[in-house]
């Protein structure tokens, strides 16, 4: 099979062995992978949970099961799956440890990769195998960190990330008001064609905190999905207003910024969520939802296998909007 590895900080493909699956895996056949922030920190060697080596990349995928293990019963050859983001969280608190793709364990930028059953979830077959490898990472972050959202909440979205993105398309569908953050016009266009409530261009104003409570007659956001991290968090605490918001911590593109006033945050009120991604369940929880409420992912590009080095520069050059897909044939 073919199978892509860094080797100093580029990606190259490789011949290697099929995996046989072992007693309790499942031999997935892969057919798309996507792209996250965090894909690109790893081969930058830049990642907190760094120390990769040579990992294959990519913590997302969807495929279909080419064999099964002795005692397997989740799966048979031949079902539609895609993966859960975290290996061995199925439901309940985060573990203790837990092994990332691409930075603990083999990830998925290859033909085929052999799991434990238990790492997997049924793709439906509403889905194509592009949609569901937009899911595990962005998707369901987007979805935890809005858990409990309710009709007519404020939801505040920063940038045109995969995770915003998803974000602004799952609080729309739970009937609340988006403000969405990005830096063009072009960019601001689609949040708006997305069902943006209202859109600021945080470059044209810094100040875009003051520019959330304008525009929600002074009270602030309700929910913040604050992937900006230390560039964006000072900010935030400003669009959070004072009514004791929630902020689900997500990320941190924005890698530099003012430091964190703490009489602002104590203002605020705000009700702070470290997020991780989520369980298995939560993955169940959300194609249970999509169900019911079909989403179309936002899909910027889709590179064959034989194209993955160019599609991590579409990434990585943040010209695209929406997630960037590797399909395996
Ligand atoms: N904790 C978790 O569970 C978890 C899960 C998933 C991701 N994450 C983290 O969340 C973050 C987003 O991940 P992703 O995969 O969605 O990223 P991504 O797709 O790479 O998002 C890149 C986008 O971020 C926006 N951005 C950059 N600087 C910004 C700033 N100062 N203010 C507002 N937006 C800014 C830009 O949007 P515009 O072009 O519109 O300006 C850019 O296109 C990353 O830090 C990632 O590591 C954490």
């Amino acid at each position: 099979m073919r199978v892509y590895r860094p080797e100093a900080g580029s990606l190259v493909q490789r011949e290697e062995p099929t995996p046989e699956p072992r007693r309790g895996e499942v031999l997935v056949r892969v057919r798309a992978t996507s792209l996250n922030y965090r894909d690109l920190l790893i081969l930058d060697g830049d990642h907190f949970a760094t120390g990769s080596g040579s990992l294959i990349p990519l913590s997302d995928a969807a495929g279909e099961v080419a064999a099964v293990g002795e005692g397997v019963t989740r799966f048979k050859a031949g079902d539609r799956v895609l993966n859960a983001f975290h290996s061995d969280w199925i439901a309940g608190r985060l573990p203790g440890t837990l092994t990332g793709y691409g930075n603990g364990q083999d990830g998925w930028l290859a033909e085929y990769r052999a799991v434990g059953g238990h790492a997997l979830v049924a793709l439906p077959d509403s889905l194509s195998y592009e949609q569901g490898a937009t899911l595990p990472c962005a998707a369901v972050t987007a979805w935890t960190s809005l858990g409990g959202v309710k009709p007519g909440e404020v939801v505040l979205t920063l940038g045109t990330g995969g995770v915003s993105l998803f974000a602004l398309q799952l609080a729309k569908q739970h009937g609340a008001r988006v403000v969405a953050t990005t830096s063009s016009a072009a960019k601001a266009a689609k949040l708006t064609e997305l069902g943006a409530d209202v859109v600021i261009d945080y470059t044209a104003t810094p100040e875009w905190g003051k520019a959330v409570l304008d525009a929600t007659g002074g009270r602030g956001a309700d929910r913040i999905v604050e992937v900006g991290g230390p560039g964006t968090f000072a900010q935030s605490l400003v669009a959070a207003g004072t009514h004791h918001a929630d902020i689900a911590l997500v990320g941190f593109v924005g890698r530099s910024g003012p430091p964190v006033d703490f009489m602002d945050l104590f203002r605020s009120g705000a009700t702070i969520r470290k997020i991780w991604v989520g369980s298995r369940e939560d993955t169940e929880d959300l194609l249970r939802w999509l169900a019911v409420r079909p989403l179309e992912p936002v899909v910027d590009s889709v590179f064959p296998f034989d194209d993955a080095g160019a599609a991590f520069e579409r990434f990585r050059s943040r010209r695209n909007l929406g997630k960037v897909v590797v399909t395996v044939p």
